[in-house]
Protein backbone atom coordinates (compact mmCIF):
# COMPACT_ATOMS: atom_id res chain seq x y z
CA UNK A 1 0.00 0.00 0.00
CA UNK A 2 1.33 3.52 -0.93
CA UNK A 3 1.66 5.86 2.13
CA UNK A 4 -0.47 8.63 2.99
CA UNK A 5 3.28 11.09 1.82
CA UNK A 6 5.15 9.53 -0.86
CA UNK A 7 8.59 9.92 -0.50
CA UNK A 8 11.18 10.29 -2.90
CA UNK A 9 14.87 10.31 -3.71
CA UNK A 10 16.17 12.25 -6.26
CA UNK A 11 19.81 12.26 -7.73
CA UNK A 12 21.94 15.34 -8.66
CA UNK A 13 18.98 17.36 -6.94
CA UNK A 14 21.50 20.55 -6.65
CA UNK A 15 20.66 22.28 -9.81
CA UNK A 16 19.47 21.63 -12.97
CA UNK A 17 16.96 19.05 -14.40
CA UNK A 18 17.14 17.09 -10.44
CA UNK A 19 16.27 20.57 -8.71
CA UNK A 20 13.48 21.31 -11.35
CA UNK A 21 12.42 17.46 -10.46
CA UNK A 22 12.92 18.09 -6.49
CA UNK A 23 10.98 21.68 -7.00
CA UNK A 24 7.93 19.77 -8.52
CA UNK A 25 7.97 16.39 -6.59
CA UNK A 26 7.47 18.36 -3.39
CA UNK A 27 4.35 20.65 -4.98
CA UNK A 28 3.14 17.50 -5.36
CA UNK A 29 3.12 16.85 -1.42
CA UNK A 30 5.84 14.36 -2.31
CA UNK A 31 9.04 14.92 0.82
CA UNK A 32 11.95 14.63 -1.08
CA UNK A 33 15.66 13.76 -0.41
CA UNK A 34 17.60 16.68 -2.48
CA UNK A 35 20.88 14.17 -3.26
CA UNK A 36 24.21 15.93 -4.59
CA UNK A 37 27.82 15.36 -4.04
CA UNK A 38 30.10 18.72 -4.55
CA UNK A 39 27.34 21.40 -3.95
CA UNK A 40 26.06 22.16 -0.44
CA UNK A 41 25.03 25.36 -0.76
CA UNK A 42 22.66 24.94 -3.67
CA UNK A 43 21.02 21.85 -2.41
CA UNK A 44 20.06 23.53 0.53
CA UNK A 45 18.95 26.37 -1.20
CA UNK A 46 16.38 24.06 -2.96
CA UNK A 47 16.11 22.81 0.24
CA UNK A 48 15.14 26.37 1.46
CA UNK A 49 12.79 26.62 -1.51
CA UNK A 50 10.46 23.51 -0.97
CA UNK A 51 10.37 24.29 2.45
CA UNK A 52 9.25 28.20 2.08
CA UNK A 53 6.60 26.99 -0.05
CA UNK A 54 5.07 24.57 2.35
CA UNK A 55 6.80 21.13 1.16
CA UNK A 56 9.51 18.91 2.83
CA UNK A 57 12.61 17.82 1.72
CA UNK A 58 15.99 17.56 3.06
CA UNK A 59 19.35 17.54 1.30
CA UNK A 60 21.61 14.63 1.44
CA UNK A 61 25.73 14.49 0.38
CA UNK A 62 26.86 11.49 -0.90
CA UNK A 63 28.92 11.02 -3.36
CA UNK A 64 27.18 8.78 -6.15
CA UNK A 65 30.97 7.09 -7.77
CA UNK A 66 31.36 5.36 -4.34
CA UNK A 67 30.21 1.92 -4.17
CA UNK A 68 28.73 2.24 -0.83
CA UNK A 69 26.56 5.28 -2.10
CA UNK A 70 23.40 3.51 -2.61
CA UNK A 71 22.71 2.05 0.72
CA UNK A 72 23.86 5.29 2.34
CA UNK A 73 21.33 7.63 0.40
CA UNK A 74 18.45 5.13 0.91
CA UNK A 75 19.39 5.11 4.75
CA UNK A 76 19.16 8.75 4.91
CA UNK A 77 16.27 9.16 2.80
CA UNK A 78 14.34 6.69 5.35
CA UNK A 79 15.45 8.49 8.40
CA UNK A 80 14.32 11.76 7.21
CA UNK A 81 11.07 10.34 5.76
CA UNK A 82 10.25 6.81 5.99
CA UNK A 83 10.26 4.21 3.41
CA UNK A 84 10.70 5.48 0.23
CA UNK A 85 8.45 5.45 -2.98
CA UNK A 86 10.07 6.97 -6.20
CA UNK A 87 13.74 6.87 -7.16
CA UNK A 88 14.88 9.59 -9.82
CA UNK A 89 18.42 8.51 -11.28
CA UNK A 90 19.01 11.84 -12.47
CA UNK A 91 22.69 12.73 -11.32
CA UNK A 92 25.06 12.12 -15.37
CA UNK A 93 28.18 13.33 -16.61
CA UNK A 94 29.11 14.15 -19.76
CA UNK A 95 32.36 15.42 -21.51
CA UNK A 96 32.09 15.32 -25.63
CA UNK A 97 35.62 14.21 -27.20
CA UNK A 98 36.28 11.94 -30.14
CA UNK A 99 37.14 8.19 -28.58
CA UNK A 100 40.81 8.78 -29.76
CA UNK A 101 41.10 11.78 -27.27
CA UNK A 102 39.69 10.12 -24.23
CA UNK A 103 41.56 8.74 -21.12
CA UNK A 104 40.89 6.40 -18.91
CA UNK A 105 39.58 9.08 -16.12
CA UNK A 106 37.35 9.90 -18.43
CA UNK A 107 35.82 6.54 -18.89
CA UNK A 108 35.71 5.72 -15.43
CA UNK A 109 34.26 9.01 -14.29
CA UNK A 110 30.94 8.07 -16.97
CA UNK A 111 30.72 4.52 -15.98
CA UNK A 112 31.00 5.20 -12.65
CA UNK A 113 28.36 8.24 -11.80
CA UNK A 114 26.37 7.54 -15.51
CA UNK A 115 25.83 3.50 -15.14
CA UNK A 116 27.12 2.46 -11.96
CA UNK A 117 25.66 4.19 -9.62
CA UNK A 118 22.30 3.83 -11.20
CA UNK A 119 22.83 0.31 -11.47
CA UNK A 120 23.11 0.31 -7.68
CA UNK A 121 20.94 2.50 -6.88
CA UNK A 122 17.60 0.26 -8.93
CA UNK A 123 19.23 -3.16 -7.02
CA UNK A 124 18.75 -1.11 -3.52
CA UNK A 125 15.57 0.10 -5.05
CA UNK A 126 14.45 -3.31 -5.87
CA UNK A 127 15.07 -4.71 -2.37
CA UNK A 128 13.47 -1.21 -0.15
CA UNK A 129 10.73 0.13 -2.31
CA UNK A 130 7.50 -0.89 -1.41
CA UNK A 131 4.64 -2.12 -3.58
CA UNK A 132 3.13 0.26 -5.94
CA UNK A 133 6.81 1.88 -6.09
CA UNK A 134 8.02 4.14 -9.10
CA UNK A 135 11.93 4.66 -10.79
CA UNK A 136 12.64 6.57 -13.31
CA UNK A 137 15.77 7.03 -14.78
CA UNK A 138 17.55 9.81 -16.92
CA UNK A 139 18.49 8.78 -20.25
CA UNK A 140 19.68 10.86 -23.72
CA UNK A 141 17.82 11.55 -26.76
CA UNK A 142 21.35 11.54 -28.06
CA UNK A 143 21.36 7.63 -28.35
CA UNK A 144 19.45 7.90 -31.31
CA UNK A 145 21.88 10.40 -33.27
CA UNK A 146 25.03 8.21 -33.05
CA UNK A 147 26.82 11.95 -33.10
CA UNK A 148 30.56 11.85 -32.96
CA UNK A 149 32.62 12.66 -29.97
CA UNK A 150 29.18 11.22 -27.67
CA UNK A 151 30.30 7.32 -27.24
CA UNK A 152 31.54 6.88 -23.98
CA UNK A 153 28.88 9.56 -22.67
CA UNK A 154 25.75 7.49 -25.28
CA UNK A 155 27.05 3.72 -24.09
CA UNK A 156 26.50 4.63 -20.25
CA UNK A 157 23.08 5.97 -21.24
CA UNK A 158 22.22 3.06 -23.59
CA UNK A 159 22.95 0.78 -20.17
CA UNK A 160 20.91 2.45 -18.25
CA UNK A 161 17.63 2.62 -20.78
CA UNK A 162 18.51 -1.95 -21.14
CA UNK A 163 18.45 -2.17 -16.93
CA UNK A 164 14.92 0.22 -17.59
CA UNK A 165 13.19 -2.78 -19.48
CA UNK A 166 14.99 -5.25 -17.50
CA UNK A 167 14.03 -3.98 -13.58
CA UNK A 168 10.63 -3.05 -15.25
CA UNK A 169 9.64 -6.72 -15.68
CA UNK A 170 11.63 -7.73 -12.18
CA UNK A 171 9.37 -5.47 -10.06
CA UNK A 172 6.00 -5.26 -12.19
CA UNK A 173 4.61 -8.00 -9.89
CA UNK A 174 4.79 -5.84 -6.99
CA UNK A 175 3.33 -2.85 -8.93
CA UNK A 176 6.79 -1.04 -9.09
CA UNK A 177 6.70 0.72 -12.37
CA UNK A 178 10.08 1.64 -14.37
CA UNK A 179 10.70 3.94 -16.96
CA UNK A 180 13.20 6.43 -18.69
CA UNK A 181 13.11 9.98 -19.42
CA UNK A 182 15.26 10.91 -22.61
CA UNK A 183 15.80 14.40 -22.99
CA UNK A 184 17.15 16.38 -26.30
CA UNK A 185 19.22 19.33 -25.53
CA UNK A 186 18.82 21.19 -21.86
CA UNK A 187 19.75 24.34 -21.02
CA UNK A 188 22.11 23.55 -17.88
CA UNK A 189 25.71 23.32 -16.81
CA UNK A 190 25.95 19.96 -18.24
CA UNK A 191 24.96 21.11 -21.91
CA UNK A 192 26.57 24.20 -21.96
CA UNK A 193 29.75 23.55 -20.50
CA UNK A 194 32.73 23.70 -23.58
CA UNK A 195 30.24 24.68 -26.07
CA UNK A 196 30.73 27.80 -28.23
CA UNK A 197 27.75 30.53 -28.45
CA UNK A 198 27.26 29.69 -32.29
CA UNK A 199 27.36 25.81 -31.28
CA UNK A 200 24.24 26.02 -29.08
CA UNK A 201 22.60 28.33 -31.30
CA UNK A 202 22.46 25.92 -34.26
CA UNK A 203 21.55 22.83 -32.20
CA UNK A 204 18.93 25.50 -30.91
CA UNK A 205 17.62 25.59 -34.58
CA UNK A 206 18.50 21.74 -35.30
CA UNK A 207 14.62 21.72 -32.91
CA UNK A 208 11.41 22.34 -34.81
CA UNK A 209 10.51 24.47 -31.71
CA UNK A 210 13.27 26.55 -32.08
CA UNK A 211 14.40 26.63 -28.89
CA UNK A 212 16.36 24.44 -26.23
CA UNK A 213 14.26 22.28 -24.01
CA UNK A 214 14.11 23.45 -20.53
CA UNK A 215 14.38 21.59 -16.72
CA UNK A 216 10.62 22.18 -16.40
CA UNK A 217 9.65 20.66 -19.45
CA UNK A 218 11.52 17.65 -18.15
CA UNK A 219 10.62 17.51 -14.88
CA UNK A 220 6.88 17.59 -15.73
CA UNK A 221 7.24 14.33 -18.00
CA UNK A 222 9.26 12.63 -14.97
CA UNK A 223 6.24 13.97 -12.54
CA UNK A 224 4.29 11.99 -14.35
CA UNK A 225 5.78 8.59 -14.24
CA UNK A 226 6.09 9.33 -10.77
CA UNK A 227 2.60 9.82 -10.36
CA UNK A 228 0.14 7.23 -9.19
CA UNK A 229 -1.75 7.73 -12.78
CA UNK A 230 1.19 6.71 -14.40
CA UNK A 231 0.57 2.88 -13.53
CA UNK A 232 0.08 0.94 -16.65
CA UNK A 233 3.45 2.75 -18.64
CA UNK A 234 6.57 0.66 -17.64
CA UNK A 235 9.87 -0.18 -19.08
CA UNK A 236 9.05 2.86 -21.59
CA UNK A 237 11.72 5.41 -22.54
CA UNK A 238 10.05 8.36 -22.85
CA UNK A 239 12.02 10.88 -25.62
CA UNK A 240 11.09 14.47 -24.28
CA UNK A 241 13.09 16.50 -26.55
CA UNK A 242 10.63 18.93 -29.06
CA UNK A 243 10.74 16.56 -31.36
CA UNK A 244 14.03 16.54 -33.17
CA UNK A 245 14.81 12.98 -33.19
N1 LIG B 1 21.16 18.96 -20.06
C1 LIG B 1 20.94 18.21 -21.12
O1 LIG B 1 20.99 18.67 -22.28
C2 LIG B 1 20.60 16.76 -20.96
C3 LIG B 1 20.15 16.06 -22.09
C4 LIG B 1 19.85 14.71 -21.98
C5 LIG B 1 20.00 14.06 -20.77
N2 LIG B 1 20.44 14.76 -19.68
C6 LIG B 1 20.60 14.01 -18.42
O2 LIG B 1 19.83 14.64 -17.40
C7 LIG B 1 20.47 14.45 -16.14
C8 LIG B 1 20.63 15.79 -15.44
O3 LIG B 1 21.45 16.61 -16.26
P1 LIG B 1 21.64 18.17 -16.02
O4 LIG B 1 21.80 18.77 -17.34
O5 LIG B 1 20.63 18.69 -15.06
O6 LIG B 1 23.09 18.16 -15.30
P2 LIG B 1 23.81 19.27 -14.39
O7 LIG B 1 23.12 20.57 -14.49
O8 LIG B 1 25.26 19.16 -14.71
O9 LIG B 1 23.55 18.70 -12.90
C9 LIG B 1 24.12 17.47 -12.55
C10 LIG B 1 23.69 17.11 -11.15
O10 LIG B 1 24.37 15.87 -10.79
C11 LIG B 1 25.02 16.06 -9.54
N3 LIG B 1 26.23 15.24 -9.43
C12 LIG B 1 27.37 15.33 -10.16
N4 LIG B 1 28.25 14.40 -9.74
C13 LIG B 1 27.64 13.72 -8.74
C14 LIG B 1 28.04 12.64 -7.91
N5 LIG B 1 29.25 12.07 -8.04
N6 LIG B 1 27.17 12.18 -6.98
C15 LIG B 1 25.94 12.77 -6.84
N7 LIG B 1 25.51 13.78 -7.60
C16 LIG B 1 26.36 14.25 -8.54
C17 LIG B 1 25.33 17.55 -9.51
O11 LIG B 1 25.45 18.01 -8.18
P3 LIG B 1 26.84 18.40 -7.50
O12 LIG B 1 27.67 19.08 -8.51
O13 LIG B 1 26.47 19.20 -6.38
O14 LIG B 1 27.41 17.09 -7.08
C18 LIG B 1 24.08 18.14 -10.13
O15 LIG B 1 23.07 18.27 -9.15
C19 LIG B 1 21.79 13.73 -16.43
O16 LIG B 1 21.65 12.35 -16.20
C20 LIG B 1 22.03 14.00 -17.90
O17 LIG B 1 22.82 13.01 -18.51
C21 LIG B 1 20.74 16.09 -19.74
Amino acid sequence: MIQETRTAIVTGASRGIGAEIARQLAAEGIAVTVNHANSPDAAEAVVAEIVGKGGRAVAARTDLTDPAAARALFDRAEAAFGPVDILVNNAGTMKVAPLAETDDAQIDAHVALNLAAPLRLMREASRRLGDGGRIVNLSTSVIGLYQPGYGIYAATKAGVEALTHVVAKELAPRGITVNAVAPGPVGTDLFFLGKSEALVEQIRRMNPFGRLGTPEDIARVVVFLASEQAGWINGQVIRANGGVI
